[in-house]
């Protein structure tokens, strides 16, 4: 999208990306069964080209006070890599605009930062460049960064927030968008401990090599909890949608992905009222969503933070049909 310019000098193009979390399945996702992931709209990330500029190549990131050059290849940090792989991604030879990106979406939080931004600047790249991407296309590119950070991602963070609908996912298959009989309301909690998604899949990389058996069937006992969690989802089923997320969350600790402070905080939520509450991406940190009906979302929330949440968010998946 081309915006108003701050002077007549300048032309200027956004891209933006919203956040996401994931209501059933992951890490059993990276291992070929099927997720659920919801977008969260109340977070997003934002971009900015400025193509008329006097600075070199440059990409500035506000909220954390970074800002890198492209022509500094030296420069190894995840923000300079970021940029060298879209410049690439475009097969730009060249690149000399200004990208200014900012984003409410916590970081190391589970809920698809490094995602959404690179959504948010390759969208305003196109837009610059006069290119219009198809959601899948964009998607893919997204996927080619997402490589950068976390190693063998399984796809379902990139296609999520460029689709922003609620989807089902197997790596490798077209996703499906979620048919979604009643709206349903996810209180998110910030642990305010960042994790690395690229660590804790590798943990259970390295578990599930030293233990196959165990891990498999762990696998498949999310996959089965998926799977009934579609159903609940497009039957309108919310309690059976709760219960199956202490389930996923119960076997996510089996599998060693979660804390003490996460389960604390799933365990207020509970205590709260929420119907069902889990951690949600990697785990190890990060944040954990609770399923509230409207009458409980604001005892889950002061639950949460007085169990010492950082950040809360709260989003209301639609119903569809
Ligand atoms: C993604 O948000 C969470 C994991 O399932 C990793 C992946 O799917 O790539 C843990």
């Amino acid at each position: 999208m081309e915006v108003d310019a701050p002077n007549d000098e300048t032309k200027v193009f956004s891209g933006e990306a919203c956040g996401k979390a994931i209501l059933f399945g992951e890490h059993s996702v990276v291992y070929a069964r099927p997720a659920i992931a919801i977008p969260v709209k109340c977070v997003k990330a934002q971009a900015f080209v400025y193509t008329e500029t006097d600075d070199p190549g440059v990409l500035y990131a506000r909220d954390i006070d970074r800002r890198v050059e492209f022509s500094d290849t030296e420069n190894r940090s995840a923000l300079a890599r970021l940029l060298r792989k879209i410049v690439a991604l475009f097969e730009l030879e060249d690149f000399r605009w200004k990208v200014e990106v900012t984003s409410t979406i916590p970081i190391g939080s589970g809920m698809g930062s490094s995602a959404a931004v690179a959504a948010a600047i390759i969208k305003a790249m196109a837009s610059a460049l006069g290119r219009n991407l198809t959601p899948r296309e964009l998607s893919g590119l997204v996927y080619e960064t997402e490589m950068l950070y976390h190693g063998s991602p399984s796809g379902i963070d990139n296609t999520v927030i460029t689709m922003e609908k609620p989807v089902w996912f197997i790596q490798g298959e077209p996703p499906e968008v979620l048919r979604v009989a009643r709206p349903f309301t996810i209180v998110l909690g910030n642990s305010g401990r960042p994790s690395r998604t690229k660590d804790v899949v590798n943990m259970v990389r390295y578990r599930w090599k030293s233990e196959p058996e165990k891990f498999e069937t762990l696998f498949d006992e999310i996959a089965a909890v998926v799977r009934r969690g579609r159903k609940a989802v497009e039957t309108g089923n919310i309690s059976e949608i709760g219960a199956l997320m202490n389930k996923n969350h119960e076997l996510l600790k089996a599998m060693g992905v979660s804390s003490n402070h996460l389960d604390r905080l799933v365990n207020a939520a509970r205590n709260a009222g929420a119907i069902g509450a889990k951690l949600t991406g990697a785990g190890k940190g990060g944040v954990i969503i609770a399923l509230a009906m409207p009458d409980k979302v604001k005892n889950v929330r002061d639950a949460l933070r007085r169990a010492g949440a950082k950040e809360i968010f709260e989003t209301t998946i639609e119903a569809n049909r």
